[in-house]
């Protein structure tokens, strides 16, 4: 009885195990193809145990606190330049940028919420695109404006979170 309770429970175990936590290695294949891998790891280790359906969850939630943080930020700045008309309209188009962002994180999430990983990838990318678009410009004819304030490092950190969306969510389709 004990002997096949523990077989059981070697069966049990190596059912669930993989779907429970990934692999150091797994991790280390994710980050070895972000940018900026010190902080993926950084940022993937503060969520140990975690699935990769849950760490695609946990980089979706922190990319929403980044972008809400930063239509904090973008809303101060606007009301910051009321003498300056030309960083008045780029805080301006960015604000635009950045709801559409927020908007695409909703929607990412609630693609999670389905299953549909490859959903996932392209609304993700999509956020990518309006972080952009608010930094580069709409199109590659913008003078690019040089932005003194903190908006710029803001939305190179929300790109490093996100490109690890868009890698997770391509192994999930694996
Ligand atoms: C990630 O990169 C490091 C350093 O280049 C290497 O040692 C490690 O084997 C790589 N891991 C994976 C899973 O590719
Ligand atoms: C964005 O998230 C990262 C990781 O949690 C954090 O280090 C950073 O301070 C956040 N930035 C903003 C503006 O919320």
């Amino acid at each position: 009885m004990v002997h096949n309770f523990s077989s059981l429970l070697l069966v049990f175990l190596l059912f669930i195990a993989p779907t429970y936590a990934i692999p150091i290695e797994q991790v280390s294949s994710i980050c070895n193809q972000s940018k900026k891998p010190s902080f993926c790891f950084a940022l993937l280790n503060s969520k140990p145990k975690a699935n990769l359906v849950s760490l695609t969850q946990y980089t979706i939630d922190t990319t929403r606190t980044n972008v809400t943080n930063t239509i904090k930020l973008i809303n101060s700045l606007i009301a910051q330049s009321v003498n300056d008309p030309k960083a008045k309209n780029h805080y301006k188009s960015c604000l635009e940028h950045f709801k559409g962002a927020l908007y695409n994180v909703d929607y990412t999430q609630e693609l999670l919420k389905k299953g549909d990983y490859q959903g996932v990838n392209v609304a993700a990318s999509s956020i990518q695109t309006n972080v952009d678009d608010c930094i580069s410009g709409e199109s590659p004819t913008d003078p690019p404006y040089h932005d003194p304030s903190m908006l710029p490092k803001y939305a190179s950190i929300i790109e490093l979170v996100v490109e690890i969306i868009l890698i997770i969510s391509n192994s999930l389709l694996r």
